[in-house]
């Protein structure tokens, strides 16, 4: 499922360049990105809704810079965002403003004004009292949507579970806080009330969940077109619904995958019937998918620096990275595989833990996978399925820098962000003056 081939003497390619090259031309560690891997991924996601009036938008927390921000408006997606921050980049690249969502539980007054200030085409209401602190920053009519908890558990980690009530994202169904908030926003000329939201969980791998948020999401719908009559408000025309993200994506043989087509279809299937027996209009929907775009369009490429036996025999290979570049197994117990690059031996193959360089126990990238016995202090390791909530998790911890992005493709590969040096570190520091020459 992930991006990799096999090149000559074990070498590895990714977008017909070779691993073995890209570590000696950009150092390591270094995350390299197949253009084409997630090009061809936007394509399946829009071919899979093109039927009636869908929106794919790309969530952009799982991996952006300036480079995937221009292929993502290429691709025609538009894009999901969740600070000034992220939607700094988007305006750096001239990202179609009406296609651009701003989300957030606690978004600053900078989150606000810049989306307001860009005229993004729609901010997802997360809480009542963000309803006034937009409405007074608002010059404007602002279409908004509301982010409601549609009481789902989509049965993924529970650090990864968004649609129960026990959490901090959306608008309560069951305590009244939807309603309050739609009311609200209803009172308020600066706001335009244009549909739903919501977002059940990340790495979600079944298809029912969505099926019984829907189901609120329209029953919601047809209570705030209720609402609106009450009030004598004029009919609006067809709602937007947005169902989130979340799409699973298979990091090993045998995980379950998503198949995105039979979920349109399904989709499609469910929100008709809802719709049907609501008497609704067809909202537009959306979907916001993250991981499933770049996850498997990305590698990180290791340098090998020591290896150790563990009293009770366990073999501890620690590489020039870890939990600086990659946080998700420490948080998640995320699982990948591990491949050897450039190296070929016939040497049995048995399990190993892929540790990293930072100064904690649980720094770990890859427990119990299966590696050649005679790999050996620097080689190269390659950890395919990293593209996703990798670079945008990224930490200093210990002062190391960042590591950069390589982009690949046909052959080619350039920088699109590039390493962060210590003088970059130390730049920040008020107490310390950066050396030259690092
Ligand atoms: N829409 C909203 C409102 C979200 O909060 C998220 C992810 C997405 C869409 C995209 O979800 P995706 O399709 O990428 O699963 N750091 C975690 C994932 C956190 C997801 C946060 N929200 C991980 O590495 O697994």
């Amino acid at each position: 499922p992930l991006t990799t081939r096999p090149g000559r003497h074990g070498d590895l390619l990714v977008g017909g360049v070779s691993l073995r090259a890209v570590a000696e031309q950009f150092g390591t560690p270094t995350y390299v990105l197949d253009e084409a891997d997630v090009r061809t991924r936007c394509r399946r996601y829009t071919r899979a809704f093109g039927t009636g009036d869908t929106e794919v938008a790309y969530a952009s927390k799982a991996l952006l810079c300036g480079t995937v921000a221009r292929w993502i408006a290429e691709e025609g997606l538009a894009l999901d965002v969740c600070s000034a921050g992220e939607l700094a980049v988007a305006r750096a690249v001239g990202f179609p403003p009406e296609r651009v969502v701003l989300h957030g539980n606690a978004k600053t007054a900078e989150d606000l004004r810049s989306a307001l200030d860009y005229r993004v085409g729609r901010v997802v209401i997360d809480s009542v009292s963000e309803v006034a602190r937009l409405a007074a920053l608002a010059t404007t009519p602002q279409r908004v949507l509301l982010r409601v908890i549609p009481g789902v558990d989509a049965g993924t980690h529970s650090a990864l579970t968004t649609g129960v009530e026990e959490q901090k994202f959306g608008l309560s169904l069951t305590t009244g806080a939807a309603a309050d908030a739609a009311r609200r926003v209803l009172g308020q000329h600066a706001l335009a009330l244009t549909g739903v939201h919501c977002h059940i969980g990340s790495q979600v791998s079944r298809f029912g969940g969505y099926e019984r948020a829907l189901s609120q999401l329209v029953t919601f719908l047809a209570w705030i077109r209720d609402e609106r009559a009450a009030r004598g408000l004029p009919e609006q025309g067809p709602a937007e619904l947005d169902l989130g993200g979340g799409h699973a994506v298979p990091y090993r043989h045998g995980d379950d995958d998503f198949a995105i087509e039979g979920f349109a279809h399904r989709i499609h299937q469910v929100l008709t019937l809802e719709c049907e027996r609501h008497r609704l209009p067809l909202p537009r929907l959306t979907v916001e998918p993250g991981r499933a775009i770049v996850a498997r369009a990305g590698v990180t490429l290791y340098r090998v620096i020591t290896i150790k036996r563990t009293a009770a025999g366990q073999r501890l290979v620690a590489v020039d990275g870890g939990m600086g570049d990659n946080l998700r197994t420490s948080l998640y117990g995320a699982r990948y595989t591990v491949s050897r690059v450039g190296q070929i031996s016939s040497a049995p193959t048995t399990a190993a833990t892929v540790v990293g360089r930072y100064c904690e126990p649980g720094d770990v990238i890859a427990r119990d996978v299966p590696l050649p016995d005679d790999v050996r202090p620097g080689e190269l390791l390659a950890v395919p399925g990293t593209g996703a909530y990798h670079h945008s998790l990224a930490n200093n911890y210990n002062m190391v820098g960042r590591p950069p992005l390589v982009v690949v493709r046909d052959g080619e590969a350039h920088v699109a962000i590039r390493r962060e040096t210590i003088d970059d570190l130390l730049l920040r520091d008020a107490g310390c003056r950066p050396e030259t020459g690092r």
